[in-house]
């Protein structure tokens, strides 16, 4: 068992202030990998303060930004050395596949890179001439850090959550405190060893493991975080955007969804069958844009559904270590228990279960589940209107093209959707009719760091990633300049 039982405050491993310690486990085999330290509010307080002052004595603040390119691009370099390391503890960890969780340290190295890129650009477009209808006065509108920064992050890509937030905030100027999942806390507790390694000054990121109502409640309550970032369920996202009421502090959330996928019946069988699965069973399933709603045209639907069975019967499930393995076990026992309730509920409501929904044989130990079809799925049962968050897809027939984005919209979530034609033109036409902030055509899932992410509705506020990203750190300030000498004239006439 490793020991993980120090918070990283002040550029410092210290003890919780209590001692406490929670234990993370292993979901392929229940094992227990790790005792982890748990924060509680005088540890966060610590945390904040050491922020707060390094935040208000502007020694990285005040820097450029291609010096804090600098760092982050040291910490990339950091994550790049340790990659399989890094991948093999995700995986033990939240259960995914090696193959994935390598995507995801590599997507983590690749956002600290870019938002170096964007913090030397800073240092060029930070500042912007703005045009007044009076020539006698000038003005520049200039981006500043916005002050502390608080994250609060989730299990399901647990090191790359973290770049997320942690990348653009140290790219602006920032300085934060990152609380990292309890299921899942061990990379981000990595990322900052990373960070010590590389020569981050004491004070710009501090890293507190702990429970959500013990150590991340106690965080987005802090009078002296400016901006709270977070990402994870929509009542957890509700209730940080209330604590964060009371101070007006900058908020913005990724919460979850239940994105609709429409097939048309032009579309070529094997990409759709690819695109459907890897929508909606990579990562196990525990992914928020996962498509899982899927919409398909009557033409198609019984060709596509004889494949998507056949192809279903295929993912290999077992231990993410494993090679060739496609889908590990569930993130955690609660996890395994919401989803496998979901689908006894589902059923009961009248939508039919067509494949999986068990534990598959051959595992006595670890959160395995079956991947899941429903298909007739009324359109009020709760597998259709709630975010399940694991391997489950609800599988609907359309007849034209207006119905199928009345379906789409017809949720109170708006993360992602996307369409898959031949017709481009009809895929861009739909595309910009669904309420939602990611749109994907011909695919389903890819993601990269420079484009816009974030959800309409109840998926969330704000937007990260790319440019986006960079601006939930900065503050706008605009400069204005009297450059007469003549007299304003208010009474000087
Ligand atoms: P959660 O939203 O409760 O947890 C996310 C983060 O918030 C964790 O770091 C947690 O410690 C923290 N947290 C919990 N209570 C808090 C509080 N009162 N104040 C401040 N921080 C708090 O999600 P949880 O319990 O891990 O998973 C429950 C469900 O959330 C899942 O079944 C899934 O439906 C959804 N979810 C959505 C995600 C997304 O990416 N949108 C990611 C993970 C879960
Ligand atoms: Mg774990």
């Amino acid at each position: 068992m490793q020991s993980y039982t120090r918070l990283y405050i002040n550029g410092t491993w210290v003890e919780p202030a209590k001692h406490g310690t929670f234990k993370t486990i292993n979901p392929a085999d229940e094992s227990v990998i790790a005792e982890v330290a748990a924060a509680t509010a005088e540890d966060v307080d610590l945390a904040v303060k050491a922020a707060r002052n390094k935040f208000d004595d502007d020694s990285w603040s005040g820097l450029s930004g291609a010096e804090r390119a600098v760092y982050l691009r040291r910490i990339a370099a950091g994550i790049r050395a340790k990659l399989d390391y890094l991948a093999a503890l995700e995986v033990r960890d939240n259960g995914k596949p090696f193959a994935e969780a390598q995507w995801d340290i590599e997507d983590t190295a690749g956002t600290f890179e870019m938002y170096a890129d964007l913090a030397e650009q800073l240092d060029h477009n930070g500042s912007t001439e703005v045009a007044l209808p009076d020539e006698r006065f000038s003005s520049v509108a200039i981006k500043e850090p916005a002050g502390v920064a608080a994250a609060i992050i989730p299990w399901n890509f647990p090191m790359l959550m973290a770049a997320w937030k942690v990348a653009p905030a140290l790219a602006a100027g920032c300085t934060m405190v990152l609380k990292p999942s309890e299921v899942t806390p061990l990379t981000a507790l990595e990322l900052a060893n990373i960070a010590d390694e590389s020569g981050l000054p004491a004070g710009v990121l501090n890293v507190v493991s702990g429970l959500g109502p013990d150590a991340g409640a106690p965080l987005s309550e802090h009078p002296d975080v400016d901006k709270i970032a977070f990402t994870g369920s929509v009542p957890t996202g509700s209730r940080i955007m209330q604590a964060a009421a009371r101070d007006l502090k900058n908020v913005s959330l990724e919460l979850g969804g239940k994105s609709p996928f429409i097939i048309f019946d032009d579309a070529d069988i094997d990409a759709a069958v690819e695109w459907i699965l890897f929508g909606i069973f990579w990562n196990k399933g525990e992914v928020c844009s996962a498509t899982s709603r899927v919409l398909i045209q009557d033409g198609i639907y019984d060709r596509l559904m004889a494949r998507l069975l056949e192809e279903t019967a295929k993912i290999r499930i077992g231990n993410g270590m494993e090679e060739g393995v496609l889908m590990g076990p569930l993130v955690n026992a609660s996890q395994y228990d919401k989803v496998t309730s979901m689908i006894i509920r589902g059923a009961r409501e009248g939508a039919t279960l067509l494949y999986g929904g068990e534990r598959p044989a051959g595992f006595d130990k670890g959160y395995y589940l079956q991947p899941t079809i429903f298909v007739d799925v009324p359109d009020d049962c709760s597998v259709w209107t709630e975010e399940i968050f694991g391997p489950v897809v609800c599988i609907r027939k359309f007849s034209d093209e207006g119905e199928a984005i009345r379906v789409s919209n017809n949720s109170r979530f708006g993360l992602a959707g996307a369409v898959m034609s031949q017709d481009i033109e009809r895929c861009n036409r739909v595309a910009r009719k669904l309420r939602a902030g990611i749109v994907w055509i011909n695919c389903s899932q890819p993601t990269f760091s420079q484009a816009p992410w974030g959800g309409y509705k109840h998926s969330g506020i704000g937007r990260e990633l790319g440019i986006w990203g960079l601006n939930n750190y900065l503050e706008t300030k605009q400069i204005t300049s009297f450059n007469s000498d003549e007299p304003w004239g208010w009474y000087l006439k």
